[in-house]
Order: C-alpha cells, then sequence, then structure tokens
C-alpha cells in the first residue's frame, strides 16, 4: 500500500477534513495528521479532546474493492491498532468492543469510522486518536484517568507510531478485503478485555445488562444476560457494570 501524509499544524477535525477531499476525489491511502484538532470528534456525536504534545491524531482515506461486506469492519481497525502497538512493544493493549484501544485497563485510544461516497465509489475515513503520554490539563478536562503508551515506558516519536498503524492497518484491511472479518476474528478476541466480566450496553434497543462474551463471525458482540439468553448486540456503547 503507498501512503500520502500531509500533515497540519491544525485543522477542525481530520475526519471531516478528509471527507471533504474525498469528496474531491483524494486517492486511497490519502491521511491527514494534525497536531492540533479544534473540533476533534468522537463516536456518538461526543467530542475527542486531544494534547497537541502528546498525542496522535489523524484519518486515513481507504477505498473499498466494492464486493467487501462491512461487517466487523470497525473491530478489524481496532485489532489493526492493537497489533501495531503490540509491534512497537506495548504489552497490555485490550480492545473494548467495538473499537475503543485499552491500554492496563484504561482507555489509550479511539476510532471513528465515517463513510465517504462520491464517484469513486465507498471511501472509508478511518479517524484514530491515540494518547502517547499523559497529560494533567486534557485529564482535569476529561474528568477521568485515561492510558497512555508512556505506561509501560514507550516514548515513541508520533512518526513512528503512525507508520506503524498505518502498515497494519494496510495488512488487516487486505484481509478483511479477501476473507472477511471471520479470518480476524480469533485475534480480536484474544484482546477482548471486558471478556467474562459484568457490563451494561446501551444500544438502540434499550440497556442490557449482562456478561461480555465473544464477538460472532459478523463483528457483533455477545452479551450473556441472567436469563441464560445470548444477546447478539450490533451497536451501541458497552461499559463495565458498576
Ligand atoms: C471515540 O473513541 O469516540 C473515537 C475517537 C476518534 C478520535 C479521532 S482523532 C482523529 C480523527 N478526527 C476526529 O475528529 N476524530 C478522530
Amino acid at each position: 500500500a503507498r501512503f500520502d501524509v500531509d500533515w497540519l499544524a491544525e485543522c477542525s477535525s481530520t475526519n471531516t477534513v478528509l471527507q471533504e477531499r474525498a469528496a474531491k476525489g483524494a486517492a486511497s491511502g490519502s491521511v491527514l495528521v494534525a497536531d492540533v484538532q479544534t473540533a476533534g470528534r468522537g463516536r456518538r456525536g461526543r467530542s475527542w479532546l486531544s494534547s497537541p504534545d502528546n498525542s496522535l491524531t489523524f484519518s486515513l482515506l481507504w477505498r473499498l474493492p466494492p464486493a467487501v461486506r462491512s461487517a466487523g469492519l470497525s473491530l478489524a481497525v481496532g485489532l489493526a491498532v492493537a497489533q501495531a502497538l503490540e509491534s512497537l512493544g506495548a504489552r497490555g493493549v485490550g480492545l473494548k468492543w467495538p473499537n475503543d484501544i485499552w491500554l492496563l485497563g484504561q482507555k489509550l485510544g479511539g476510532v471513528l469510522i465515517e463513510v465517504a461516497f462520491d464517484s469513486n465509489g465507498l471511501g472509508l475515513i478511518i479517524g484514530i486518536g491515540l494518547n502517547l503520554r499523559h497529560d494533567a490539563e486534557l485529564e482535569t478536562q476529561l474528568g477521568h484517568a485515561s492510558a497512555a503508551l508512556s505506561d509501560e515506558d514507550l516514548l515513541l516519536p508520533r512518526e513512528v507510531v503512525l507508520g506503524a498503524v498505518l502498515r497494519e492497518l494496510a495488512s488487516v484491511l487486505d484481509r478483511f478485503g479477501s476473507e472477511g472479518f471471520t479470518a480476524l476474528r480469533a485475534a480480536w478476541c484474544a484482546r477482548n478485555a471486558l471478556l467474562g466480566l459484568p457490563v451494561r450496553v446501551s444500544s438502540e434497543s434499550g440497556e442490557h445488562l449482562g456478561n461480555c462474551g465473544d464477538v460472532a463471525a459478523d463483528g457483533a458482540l455477545i452479551l450473556h444476560t441472567a436469563y441464560g439468553a445470548h444477546l447478539l448486540i450490533t451497536g451501541g456503547d458497552v461499559s463495565l457494570a458498576p
């Protein structure tokens, strides 16, 4: 895969700007990195705060071959990030369904995937935000602790982390394109940070409590409820039940 990296000092959101570039025909493999995002976005309409000096925030445009089914795609992206961090030496990396990156029990980063349709077909805007080092001001603003790669004494320049994530994304997405999520499922399940733990799921169908199971071949999360039923969760938020 070829990547064409553009690095900006500041922009609203790398996802938003890359959407605009995709609409103008930007090529697959276009990458946009920003030191500062003034309107970083998270999943489900939330905002994403990051630290100019201690975070890596970027987006990748990936044009999918027409026949690829997208079930499990967001999990594949999370897996690629986890494997990239492991290739750099991180050992306590976990995945929280659908695609949060955890380190040692706390959130290290997130993924926001958006779809761009244009004359070139379907494109994915894969936005990734990772904490490289702690930032006290940011954590005060967030109101909760988070993880950073430095927790494992990994003090890596942003471009090194970026390179590792892009390399791994290229290989995971190629595999996804030819074999689908099935081929990646075991690797995802091996990193499931909440496996067996009591969780609360908020989804369109309401709130559910249960124990977190594996993911199914289509990427749905299996929730084991107290009534012996297995629910398949296809969208929503999962958190540790108090
Ligand atoms: C989440 O956990 O809710 C997803 C966070 C995704 C943040 C990244 S930072 C780069 C890209 N640009 C954005 O505005 N969001 C994503």
